[in-house]
C-alpha cells in the first residue's frame, strides 16, 4: 500500500495528537509530535536563565541552541518519536504548564524554527509520517498528501487540557488554563515566522461537539482515500 504523509496542524488542544496517534497506529506510520521539540528547546531556556517571567536573552538562545534528538520507540507496527534534550529524556517534564507558559516566544525566534524544522522534514523524507502541530502543512510539509486543520471552542479546549493536566497530578486553576491557551493562540497565530494558519487545502475540523472515536474515523476515511489515490 502506498505510503503518505500526513499533517495536523490546529489550535493548542484540540485532540491533535489524539487523532495522530490513532492514525499512526492504524496505518503502521512514524508519529512525531512537533510541538514537543519546541517545548524541550523552552525547557532549555528555562533551565539556563536564558527566558524567565521578566526577561528573554533571545542571542543566548541563538548562540547555544540546544540539540534536541528524536529516539524513535516502536509500538507494535507503529513508531512513536520520544524527544530527547541534550541526550536527557525530558518527555515528561515538557507538557506542564510552566512549559506551556514560556514556549510561543520562543518558538516564535525563526533561528529556532529552522533548526526544528529541517530535523522535521528529514523524518518525513522516508513517507508514511503523520506530524501535528502548528505549521505542519504550510511550511514543513507543504506536499502532504492530507492535511487537517483542526478547531474548538477555547472553552471546550481548556476543559480538556485543564482534565489532563489535574489526572497528571498538577496543582492548578481552569482559568490559567484558558488563559495560557488564549496567550498562545494568540502569538502562535500573529508571529511573522510561520504562523499558525489553515493551509489552503486543509481540511478543516471543529470537534467541540465531537468525540475521540467520530474524529479518528472521520480522519481516517479521508486517509484512506487518498492511500487508494481516489481524491
Ligand atoms: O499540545 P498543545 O497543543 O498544547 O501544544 P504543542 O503542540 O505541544 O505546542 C506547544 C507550542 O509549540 C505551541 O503553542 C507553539 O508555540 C509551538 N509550536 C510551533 O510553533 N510549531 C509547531 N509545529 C508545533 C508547536
Ligand atoms: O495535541 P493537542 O494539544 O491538539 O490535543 P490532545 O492532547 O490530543 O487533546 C487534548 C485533550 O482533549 C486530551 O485529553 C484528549 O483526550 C481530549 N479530547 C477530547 O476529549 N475530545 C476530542 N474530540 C479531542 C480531544
Amino acid at each position: 500500500m502506498r505510503k503518505i504523509t500526513i499533517a495536523i496542524d490546529g489550535y493548542s488542544s484540540t485532540g491533535k495528537s489524539t487523532v495522530a496517534k490513532q492514525l499512526a497506529d492504524y496505518l503502521g506510520y512514524v508519529y512525531v509530535d512537533s510541538g514537543a521539540m519546541y517545548r524541550a528547546v523552552a525547557l532549555y531556556a528555562m533551565e539556563n536563565g536564558i527566558i524567565s517571567d521578566t526577561h528573554f536573552d533571545k542571542a543566548k538562545l541563538i548562540e547555544t541552541l540546544p540539540q534536541i534528538q528524536l529516539y524513535f520507540e516502536k509500538k507494535n507496527d507503529w513508531e512513536k518519536a520520544h524527544i530527547f534534550l541534550n541526550n536527557r529524556d525530558v518527555e515528561n517534564e515538557i507538557r506542564n504548564l510552566e512549559v506551556s507558559g514560556f514556549v510561543s516566544p520562543i518558538a516564535a525566534i525563526p533561528e529556532v524554527r529552522a533548526k526544528l524544522v529541517a530535523q522535521q522534514q528529514e523524518i518525513g523524507l522516508k513517507k508514511g509520517v503523520v506530524m501535528d502541530g502548528r505549521d505542519i502543512g504550510t511550511v514543513v510539509f507543504p506536499e502532504a498528501e492530507l492535511k487537517i486543520f483542526m478547531n474548538a471552542s477555547a472553552f471546550q479546549r481548556a476543559q480538556r487540557r485543564y482534565k489532563e493536566l489535574v489526572e497528571k497530578g498538577e496543582n492548578i486553576q481552569f482559568e490559567a488554563v484558558l488563559k495560557n491557551l488564549e496567550e498562545r493562540d494568540h502569538i502562535d497565530s500573529t508571529r511573522k515566522d510561520s504562523p499558525l494558519k489553515k493551509a489552503e487545502n486543509a481540511i478543516e475540523i471543529n470537534n467541540s461537539e465531537m468525540n475521540i472515536e467520530d474524529q479518528f474515523h472521520m480522519v481516517l476515511q479521508l486517509a484512506k482515500d487518498r492511500i487508494a489515490g481516489r481524491v
